[in-house]
């Protein structure tokens, strides 16, 4: 396994498996946008063979000067529970603490239990359901931690 970060190229094969790895349509809310402009602060993990094992598009605020941001992230169903993600999150935490970030932000679907559990596990404090938080009928959930 290796991670390093993220390039543009990266987008055609992600965009194709994240609908598969979420188990829901999801693909909508990662356009190409963020492979091409937001590619340095985010990460790709691959298998020994070179396929993908995970990813994290992340970004360093460019309104908000302490804040760091966590668009997607999602792990291979056959990497999971391995620590992929943790180690995903806290590369990211690492490299907005250099950036000068003092916190992290993320939000995820109320009915994505594993990523409540998981945004949990990693120390952000959960807020929400969050009615009408993306538009109306997007409730969400929100997560916060500090870096
Ligand atoms: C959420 C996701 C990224 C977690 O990745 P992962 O590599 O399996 O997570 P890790 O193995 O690094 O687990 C880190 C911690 O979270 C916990 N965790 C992870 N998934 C969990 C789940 N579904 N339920 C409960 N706890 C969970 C682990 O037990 C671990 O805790 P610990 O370190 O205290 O032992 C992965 O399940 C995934 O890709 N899901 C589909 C996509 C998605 O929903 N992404 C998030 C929304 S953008």
């Amino acid at each position: 396994m290796q991670v390093r970060p993220a390039r543009p190229a990266d987008y055609d094969p992600i965009v194709t498996v994240v609908d598969e790895w979420w188990g829901r349509p999801i693909a909508g809310a990662l356009p190409r946008l963020f492979f091409d402009h937001f590619h340095t602060t985010s990460q790709v993990a691959e298998f020994d063979d070179g396929t993908l094992a995970g990813f994290l598009v992340g970004i360093l605020s460019p309104a908000e000067p302490e804040a760091a941001y966590i668009h997607f992230v999602g792990v291979a169903p056959a990497a999971r529970g391995t620590g992929l993600g943790r180690t995903l999150y806290e590369r990211f935490f690492a490299l907005a603490r250099a950036g000068g970030r003092r916190r992290v932000g993320a939000i995820t679907s109320p009915v994505n239990a594993g990523s409540i559990a998981f945004h949990q596990r990693m120390g952000f404090t959960v807020t929400g359901p969050i009615v009408d938080y993306d538009g109306p009928g997007k409730t969400m959930m929100h997560f916060d931690r500090d870096l």
